[in-house]
């Protein structure tokens, strides 16, 4: 199954985006990893939209479209989603055939904070709901204090979280399967 991978973070050194590249080295058997790019997703404005869509948009729904199942590497900003992957999601919802309906997705984050990102995450599991994606429930995956989980580089180096990240993994391949 191929799963494409979001992360709320444009930042070289993100925490989310070194999580995301912990989940494509522990992905399961059968499972590929594909980590998108939004940095190029200008500003969502309606002008734009519907046959003027820009051209990165576009790609990134191609790729939402193709995939089996879409994970999400969130950190938290002011207790919600950054805008970037707020703004990226506003673009993908309105394109035509409602593209992450039916789509099973789970989510993950980091934040340096105590509350390991949680905050965002439900806000993101509730705007996700409201365009049918199928949540992942369980095992719900909140790095707190990422920075000592980390490296310099944002690359997870605690065998704990490693490890929930693969039990996350597998438990979205079992759930995807429900509906393949
Ligand atoms: C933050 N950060 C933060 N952390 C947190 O736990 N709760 C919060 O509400 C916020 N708010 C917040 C707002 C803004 C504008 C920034 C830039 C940061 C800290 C944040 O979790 C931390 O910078 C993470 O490292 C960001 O994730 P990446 O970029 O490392 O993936």
């Amino acid at each position: 199954m191929k799963v494409l991978a979001i992360a709320g973070s444009l930042r070289e050194q993100s925490f989310n985006r070194g999580l995301i590249r912990a989940a494509q080295a522990l992905a399961p058997a059968g499972m590929e990893i594909i980590a998108a790019d939004i940095s190029d997703i200008p500003l969502y404005n309606g002008d734009d939209d519907g046959d003027n869509r820009p051209a990165p948009v576009t790609a990134l729904a191609e790729q939402v479209k193709a995939a089996d199942a879409l994970l999400f590497a969130t950190p938290e900003y002011n207790y919600s989603i950054p805008g970037v992957l707020k703004n990226a999601i506003d673009w993908l919802s309105r394109v035509p055939g409602g593209i992450f309906a039916g789509k099973p997705a789970a989510i993950m984050g980091a934040s340096m904070g105590g509350m390991g990102s949680s905050r965002s995450q439900y806000h993101l599991r509730q705007i996700l709901v409201g365009l049918d994606a199928y949540l992942l429930k369980k095992p719900e995956v909140f790095v707190s204090s990422a920075h000592e989980k980390c490296d310099e580089q944002g690359n997870l180096t605690d065998d704990k979280t490693q490890s929930l990240i693969a039990d996350q993994l597998v438990a979205l391949q079992a759930w995807s399967a429900h509906f393949s």
